[in-house]
Order: C-alpha cells, then sequence, then structure tokens
C-alpha cells in the first residue's frame, strides 16, 4: 500500500470506524477520510458564507432594494471550476490506487482460494482442501481469493473490518481478493436486501493466526465418525436451514419462512392445491432435492435445493424422525427408524 500512514489522519478518524484486519483497510479508511473531511470543509463554508451574506445583505430601511452587482466574471468562474476539478481529479487517483489493491494479487503467496456460495438466507464457503463451512476461515498473512456465487437473488458479502464488500450475482462469478492482517473472528454480513430474512444472513470470519492454525481446522471432523443423527443435525445447522425451518413447535403467532420440522414425520401434510401428502424418507427427499415440487400449504416455493449427499440426506431424515412424530401412526415412524439405522450400516464409509 503506497499510501502512507498519516497519525493526523488516523487521529481524525480515531474511535469512528471498526478496527482494520486486511491489507486495504488502511487505504479504505484515508481515501474516506480524505473524502469525508473535505466534503465537512465545503459544507462549513458554503453554510457558512450563506449565512453571513443572508445577514450581510439583508433588506433594511436604509436598503430597500438590491444592489447592483456584476453578473460575469471568468476568473472567479474559472477559479471555482478548476479547484473542485482538481479535488475529484485528486479522489478518483487516490481511490483507484486502493481500488487496484482490492482486485490484484500481490505477487509472491499462492492465496488461499474460497468458494462462496450466497442462497437465502445463509452463506456456504467451500474452503481449498475440500472443507465446506458455514463459516469463512483463513490465515492471517496469507492472501485470500473469493469466488462469489449466488444460487437465488443478488447477496452481497461484507466483512466492515475488512473494509471489502462484494456482491454475489446469479448467473456469474465475481471476486475479491485481499489478505487478512489480524488473527480474529469477524463478522460477515449480507449487504444487499435479499429477502425477509436478509439481516439474519450472518456468518463468522475466522481468521486463523498461522498456517498449522488453520491446517488443523481443516483436518478437524474428518476423521470422526458421526452418527446419522448428528450428522442430519449438523447438516441442517450448516446449510442454514434454520434460517426458515425451526426445530421447535411451531408458535402460530410466530410462523416460519418454512414449516417447523418439529413432529414432522408421519404426519399428513396439507399441500397447496388442496392435496395431501404423507411425510416419509421420500417425500423428504424431494422437498430438499426438489423444493417447488410439492408445497405445504400456507407456504411461499421459495426454498432453494439443497443438494445433499446421500448419507447427509440420510441423516437429515433420520434426525427429523427424532423432532416427533404423528401419533397413533406408528408405523411410518418404526419404518422410518428401521430404515434409518439399515441406512447407516450400508453408507459407512
Ligand atoms: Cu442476502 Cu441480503
Amino acid at each position: 500500500m503506497s499510501l502512507t500512514a498519516s497519525p493526523l489522519r488516523d487521529l481524525l478518524l480515531a474511535g469512528w470506524l471498526p478496527e482494520r484486519a486486511s491489507s486495504v483497510a488502511e487505504g479504505v479508511d484515508h481515501v474516506f477520510g480524505f473524502i469525508f473531511w473535505l466534503s465537512a470543509f465545503f459544507l462549513a463554508l458554503i453554510v457558512g458564507l450563506t449565512v453571513l451574506f443572508v445577514v450581510r445583505y439583508r433588506r433594511t430601511a436604509a436598503r430597500p432594494d438590491p444592489e447592483a452587482s456584476p453578473d460575469h466574471s471568468t476568473r472567479l468562474e474559472i477559479f471555482w471550476s478548476a479547484v473542485p476539478l482538481l479535488l475529484v481529479v485528486v479522489m478518483f487517483a487516490l481511490s483507484t490506487q486502493v481500488y487496484l489493491a482490492m482486485t490484484s494479487h500481490e505477487p509472491g503467496q499462492e492465496p488461499l482460494r474460497v468458494k462462496v456460495t450466497a442462497r437465502k438466507w445463509s452463506w456456504w464457503f467451500d474452503h481449498a482442501g475440500g472443507k465446506g463451512a458455514k463459516d469463512f476461515h483463513m490465515v492471517a498473512g496469507r492472501p485470500v481469493e473469493l469466488t462469489l456465487a449466488s444460487a437465488d437473488v443478488i447477496h452481497s458479502l461484507y466483512v466492515p473490518q475488512f473494509r471489502l464488500k462484494q456482491d454475489a450475482v446469479p448467473g456469474r462469478y465475481t471476486k475479491m481478493v485481499f489478505t487478512p492482517t489480524k488473527a480474529g473472528t469477524y463478522p460477515v454480513l449480507c449487504t444487499e436486501y435479499c429477502g425477509t430474512n436478509h439481516s439474519q444472513m450472518l456468518a463468522n470470519a475466522v481468521v486463523h493466526p498461522d498456517q498449522a492454525d488453520y491446517d488443523a481446522w481443516l483436518a478437524e471432523g474428518r476423521q470422526q465418525e458421526l452418527s446419522l443423527v448428528e450428522l442430519g443435525k449438523k447438516v441442517f445447522e450448516d446449510q442454514g436451514c434454520n434460517a426458515c425451518h425451526s426445530a421447535e413447535p411451531e408458535d402460530p403467532k410466530e410462523k416460519g419462512i418454512g414449516p417447523s420440522l418439529h413432529g414432522l414425520w408421519g404426519r399428513v401434510e396439507k399441500l397447496a392445491g388442496g392435496a395431501t401428502v404423507t411425510v416419509d424418507e421420500n417425500y423428504l427427499r424431494e422437498s430438499i432435492l426438489k423444493p417447488g415440487a410439492k408445497i405445504a400449504a400456507g407456504y411461499e416455493d421459495v426454498m432453494p435445493p439443497i443438494p445433499l449427499e446421500e448419507r447427509e440426506m440420510l441423516g437429515v431424515i433420520a434426525w427429523i424422525q427424532t423432532l416427533g412424530g404423528a401419533q397413533g401412526q406408528g408405523g411410518h415412524g418404526g419404518d422410518g427408524r428401521r430404515d434409518g439405522k439399515a441406512g447407516e450400516k450400508e453408507t459407512k464409509e
């Protein structure tokens, strides 16, 4: 970053902005500070002169009519055109310098590549090395290259401490390049209004202090064999299903975006259009892979398809069965539980 740190500029912004945790944060703050204080100066100057002129040239008994004034001054006009032109050229140069640093790598270190999938209403981060997570992991001092995609509408990834924001746009990939500089956990926000749960579309940006710590995270959970039910619960949380579906009994006053999964198993569900369906493995599977196929009555067709792997699918179904089900339909519940166990044996690697 060729913008040098200035103690004065740091002082002028002190305490107003969150801490800086990326390679571009300081440059962004300085451009922001420059434009902010320049604007504040002109606001004070213009408002001050306006007030002064209003008082000084107001209508009085001694001066009932306006005095004659010149209608043209070439020197003055050149002055008030050239000065703002110069100032916006300086703004352009300073911000372009920072913008270029945001879109290119410093040569040398191999960047950590992370693929981001945004959808209503959660983030998913596929890290190099094959680990997907609902949180975004990286290493302090190592460049990161993000490739962003959206499964539905426009979202925007924003980490205030990094001073970086990038849209995730359906139908194309966008990129974001930077180097995190400080280990810690920072909030990831969505800053493009994307519907009901936009404000809940949150994740953590976890900056590991060194590569070894990151590698330990990457290896974590790899070996460990989760039971199907544990896996299902984990998938429910990791995939962000909990943004729309509750695992608690439905509160009629606070209906979720999607039906609660509590007591769903084995129930006869009313569908939009009047048909009914008994909630079994195949209905759950179809509703996860092709959510639009059978919409529960009273709900919108808003869920994106969630392409789960087979064992994850079995896990989610097994877990839903533990959330209580229709009484007096023991046949379904019993069969389901046995199916779940059988599936577990078959699919374990
Ligand atoms: Cu996603 Cu707002």
